[in-house]
């Protein structure tokens, strides 16, 4: 369902492991951007845990949200950019991971277990499927009507692959989009701001990625 996906998508999108948090957040910043009014679907609340988020680690994510008709082909709209002292940097996609549009939310978890991108979205689309299927979600769309109410479900982000250490960690401003493939209506949007850094504490081979 789109409104979960973006929420991990955009918080895995922008993983990053390297580099300095200048201004960390203690909580997630997030507001609604939809000017669509009449959008089937009503975002009631958002909130990750812990701020900043520690990479690799576990994430406690809290989501109210109401979806109040069917809905099904949707594309997913992610534009990422890292915060930094005057301008902010924009995070390109690389390997489906980033700054990405993903043409069918209908079929991106399937994608991400069966193509694996980037090498670690096979298990995040694992735990997102055993999340989803926790509300209820169907596996394949149409999708709704349904209210979803996640608390403080946990997610392992596992440690930053080679491949994608053009990203570091720090400050993200994320805005997602969703748009309804068969009437082209926007159906969500969300502002998001959060912090990333690198979980120090975790030593040994779980945490050494490749
Ligand atoms: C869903 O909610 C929106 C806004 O609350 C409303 O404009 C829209 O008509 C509703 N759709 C249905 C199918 O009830
Ligand atoms: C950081 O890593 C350690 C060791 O793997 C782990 O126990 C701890 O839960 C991690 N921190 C977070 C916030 O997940």
């Amino acid at each position: 369902m789109a409104v979960l996906y973006f929420a991990i998508l955009a918080i895995s999108a922008s993983w990053l492991v390297e580099g300095n948090v200048k201004r960390e957040l203690t909580s997630l910043k997030w507001s609604n951007c939809n000017p669509n009014r009449n959008s089937p679907i009503t975002i009631q609340n958002v909130a990750v845990t812990p701020m900043p988020v520690e990479v690799p680690g576990n994430i406690h994510l809290t989501v109210d949200a109401k979806l109040n008709r069917s809905i099904s082909h949707t594309s997913l709209k992610l534009s990422i950019k890292r915060k930094a002292l005057f301008l902010d940097i924009p995070i390109p996609c690389l390997f489906h991971v980033g700054s990405c549009t993903y043409d069918d939310l209908c079929n991106t978890v399937d994608q991400m277990m069966t193509e694996d991108w980037a090498g670690i979205m096979g298990n995040i689309g694992k735990q997102i499927r055993t999340m989803l299927s926790t509300q209820q979600v169907p596996d394949h769309c149409p999708v709704g009507p349904m209210e979803v109410h996640l608390n403080s479900y946990t997610l392992t982000l596992p440690p930053v692959p080679k491949i994608l250490t053009f990203f570091a960690a720090g400050d993200y401003h994320a805005i997602a989009t969703a748009t309804e493939l068969t009437t082209g209506e926007e159906v969500v949007c969300l502002d998001l701001t959060l912090s990333i850094k690198e979980n120090k504490t975790c030593s040994g081979i779980s945490c050494i990625f490749g």
